[in-house]
């Protein structure tokens, strides 16, 4: 399973690309006016600087909702660097443009996934990814590491190519289990990643073994 870092901060994105383990980087709207990046210009140096950090596919997220605005913003981001990945939300338009992004050679990320249906939609416009919102999907009552299971099934059973990216991650178990569910990607905050590392019989253990090295040292 590959390791995405679902923030536009670029401290996070550095702390977890010094681990080794991070293969890309996903943001969206939210995120990015979260970091207080303001207008075109800067939303484009944005993604130039992360693509520059990551080598790995970068997530940047459309704000139009018709096709021709979609295709347009998409294109645009699409030049910025190779490694651009064009985020569509799951709509009618959407479905439409990530075709037409397809058919041009352009990778897609289908976001806001919430049920198989969608999922099924996607894979077959060619989404590159889907991003089933695990973490929302679990907020409103509902099993989200289920529907990454169910969307695993449904792709091995019909040959999709489209990679399940798990998003919307809020903590480390929720990793482990997208990884047995069959998730292809897991997009986290950094907090969740660093969370694998955490077992109190570890610390218990290093500690006393670096107690008993003073014995020798
Ligand atoms: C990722 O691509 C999504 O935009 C993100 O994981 C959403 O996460 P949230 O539900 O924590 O906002």
């Amino acid at each position: 399973m590959k390791f995405f870092i679902d923030t536009a901060n670029l401290s996070q994105i550095k702390e977890a690309n010094d681990l080794g383990i991070l293969d890309g980087v996903t943001t969206n709207p939210s995120l990015m006016a979260k970091e207080g990046i303001k207008g075109n210009d800067a939303v484009i140096q944005h993604y130039k600087t992360i693509c520059e950090m990551v080598n790995g596919d970068i997530s940047a997220e459309v704000i139009s909702t018709d096709f021709a605005g979609i295709i347009e913003e998409g294109k645009k981001l699409a030049a910025i660097h190779k490694n651009i990945v064009v985020k569509v939300p799951m709509i009618k338009e959407g479905i439409k443009a990530i075709k037409w992004f397809t058919d041009n050679g352009i990778k897609t990320n289908c976001t806001l996934i919430f049920s198989a249906g969608q999922a099924i939609l996607a894979a077959k416009a060619g989404a590159t990814y889907v991003s089933p919102f695990i973490g929302r999907i679990d907020d409103s009552s509902w099993d989200g590491v289920q529907l990454i299971e169910q969307i695993a099934n449904i792709y091995a059973v019909q040959g999709f190519k489209t990679e399940i990216l798990a998003a919307s991650i809020r903590n480390a178990l929720h990793i482990v289990k997208c990884a047995e569910a069959g998730a292809d990607v897991c997009t986290c905050p950094l907090d969740s990643i660093l969370g694998l590392l955490k077992h109190p019989l570890t610390d218990i253990g290093l500690a006393k073994f670096l107690e008993d090295a003073k014995k020798f040292a």
